[in-house]
């Protein structure tokens, strides 16, 4: 996802200080170059070799040592920096950067740094609401700087307030967002939707699928990476909310039918990733229906199918879960629900599809082209979907 990237990751002497380390990890593994830097009182709580140990790469922290190489100085670092991440910053820093003041290597890094610069407060609940800082972040926002958090939660001094570093997901999904600014799906606006809909029966059973949601939020995820303005339309998961993107929850198919007509008026593309029921129940009962009445009839009624009766201005792609004849059935509903792209996938086997986290499709796109993808995971899926989108956008 970060692949190619240079980030620069300042700590400071907070306590949250060892939180740094997951996101450094995390960075890295999404194949980022992190660039660690630590302050003199971020050593206090961390050492360099944990960070060199995680990053695979030499960590800062004088800016006067000699032995540092000569192309890597914290004007190098500054000038490298696709973005530039403090997590956690302390009241102290979050001062000399509104300042000015440049007496460290952070603080000089990120004077001397033209790229985007992101800020994870973390501190004592008062020392955070004190209107000094409170004017200092003001000044550092005006200047546009990225402010995550803090979070409301228990405190290191052991009571509860606003003070608690943000977590890595939300650190890590700015960072995400920050770096999608010259996506190629920046200025469009894409619906996604995800999930299995639920269809109630009585106050406590519902009819649903196997579906869990991973698919579309691959998908939101990706396209907000690529610049675009997502908003997320998902029948109830497990999945983490995602970072820096609208999400509407929906139960039935009808509910997600509404939030996708409100929707796409001012949309370029919706992908139907949810796997929305078919039918649903006529009269549900209001009271739990008991099991003394013997064998139980439903009346089980088409529900509306959202990707047939939506219809504009905006590219449509749809998925085809089947289990025979995949091609000539996803090319039927391809005509049929006017798509341009319809995303293929074989349900019964065993390594891809609901609940995987990887997935072998076959993209058909309505020029006719058909592309078998090898098993990848399902944000490999998403970004060569979003390919095919971005050709879609420009025919
Ligand atoms: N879909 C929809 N509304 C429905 C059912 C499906 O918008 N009520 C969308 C799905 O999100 C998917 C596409 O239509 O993008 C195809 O869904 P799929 O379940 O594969 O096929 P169906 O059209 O439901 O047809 P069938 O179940 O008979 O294969």
């Amino acid at each position: 996802m970060l692949n190619g990237k240079s980030i620069v990751l300042g700590v400071t002497g907070s306590i949250a200080a060892y939180k740094a380390i997951d996101i450094a990890s995390k960075l890295t593994q999404l194949e980022a170059r992190v660039d660690v830097v630590l302050s003199k009182e971020a050593k206090q709580f961390v050492t360099p070799l944990t960070f060199n140990a995680v990053t695979g790469r030499a960590v800062f922290s004088d800016m006067f040592d000699a032995t540092i190489k000569q192309d890597i100085t914290h004007v190098s670092l500054a000038e490298t920096a696709d973005v530039i991440v403090i997590a956690p910053i302390t009241a102290n820093t979050i001062a000399k950067l509104a300042n000015g003041i440049a007496d460290d290597i952070i603080c000089s890094t990120v004077l001397a740094s033209k790229s985007s610069i992101i800020l994870a407060p973390a501190m004592n609940v008062n020392m955070f609401d004190n209107s000094i800082t409170q004017e200092n972040l003001c000044r550092l926002k005006n200047r546009g700087f990225i402010i995550v958090g803090p979070e409301y939660g228990r405190l290191a001094s052991g009571i509860e307030g606003k003070g608690r570093l943000s977590s890595s997901t939300e650190i890590i999904g700015t960072i995400c967002q920050v770096l999608a600014k010259e996506g190629d799906l920046r200025n469009k606006t894409v619906i996604v939707t995800a999930g299995a809909t639920q269809e109630s029966i009585d106050p406590i059973r519902y009819i649903t699928n196997h579906s869990t949601g991973k698919m579309g939020y691959a998908l939101a995820e990706a396209a907000r990476d690529r610049g675009a303005k997502v908003k997320l339309i998902t029948a109830p998961t497990s999945l983490e909310k995602i970072v820096g993107i609208e999400t509407e929850s929906v139960i039935n198919g009808e509910e997600m039918y509404k939030a996708v007509k409100e929707s796409v008026s001012s949309a370029d593309v919706l992908i139907m990733a949810a796997a929305v029921s078919d039918y649903r129940v006529d009269n549900i009962s209001n009271e739990k229906i008991k099991k003394e009445n013997g064998i139980l009839h439903l009346d089980l009624f088409p529900s509306i199918d959202i990707l047939l009766n939506i219809n504009g201005n905006f590219i449509k792609v749809g998925f085809a879960a089947e289990s025979n004849n995949l091609i000539e059935n996803a090319k039927k509903k391809m005509k049929e629900k006017k798509l341009k792209i319809i995303v293929a996938n074989d349900i019964t086997s065993k390594d891809s599809g609901f609940g995987s986290d990887n997935n072998r499709v076959i993209i058909i796109s309505k020029n006719g082209k058909i592309d078998e993808l090898p098993l990848m995971s399902k944000r490999k899926v998403a970004d060569e979907i979003l390919n095919k989108v971005v050709i879609a956008l420009s025919e």
